[in-house]
């Protein structure tokens, strides 16, 4: 069964560039629910952990300098079906292949700083957002 919660991250290009306000707002109006949300910045060691199934791949050292580098919004979400729903909120990895009024397709500006994270699978979302909450951060 789907749980109703995902875990989400505006990433440091979205912060840069001013997009908090515009993609929470089409967050919410896309039908999810805030339950938890910070301003806050990662270490590389939280990068590191957090990415860890693509260590071995060439663009590895690339996401943690990116991840690190500025601060981020971290959020967890509900909605019913809210990991599947938010991916498609979000759009394709690479923001060339993002369809239309996704939020990549608006604010990513390339496959590696593309906006914002979102889980992609129900286990992640919980280990994600016990990842960057404590108990009493989640409502
Ligand atoms: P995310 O985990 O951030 O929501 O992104 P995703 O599922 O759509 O993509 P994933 O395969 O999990 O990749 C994680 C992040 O790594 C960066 N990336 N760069 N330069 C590249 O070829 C490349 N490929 C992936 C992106 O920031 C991607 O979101
Ligand atoms: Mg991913």
């Amino acid at each position: 069964m789907a749980t109703n919660r995902t875990f989400t991250m505006l990433k440091p290009d979205a912060v840069e560039n001013g997009h908090i306000g515009t993609i929470l707002e089409k967050i919410s109006a896309s039908g999810f629910k805030i339950v938890a949300m910070k301003l806050t910045q990662i270490t590389k060691a939280d990068a590191e952990e957090f990415y860890a199934v693509h260590n071995e791949r060439p663009f590895f050292g690339e996401l943690v300098e990116f991840m690190t580098r500025g601060p981020i919004v971290a959020a967890i979400l509900e909605k019913e079906n809210a990991v599947s729903d938010f991916r498609t909120l979000i759009g394709a990895t690479n923001p060339a292949d993002a369809a239309d009024g996704t939020i990549r397709k608006l604010y990513a500006t390339s496959m590696g700083e593309n906006a914002v994270h979102g889980s992609d699978s129900d286990d992640n979302a919980a280990m994600e957002g016990a990842f960057h909450f404590a108990g009493r951060e989640m409502f």
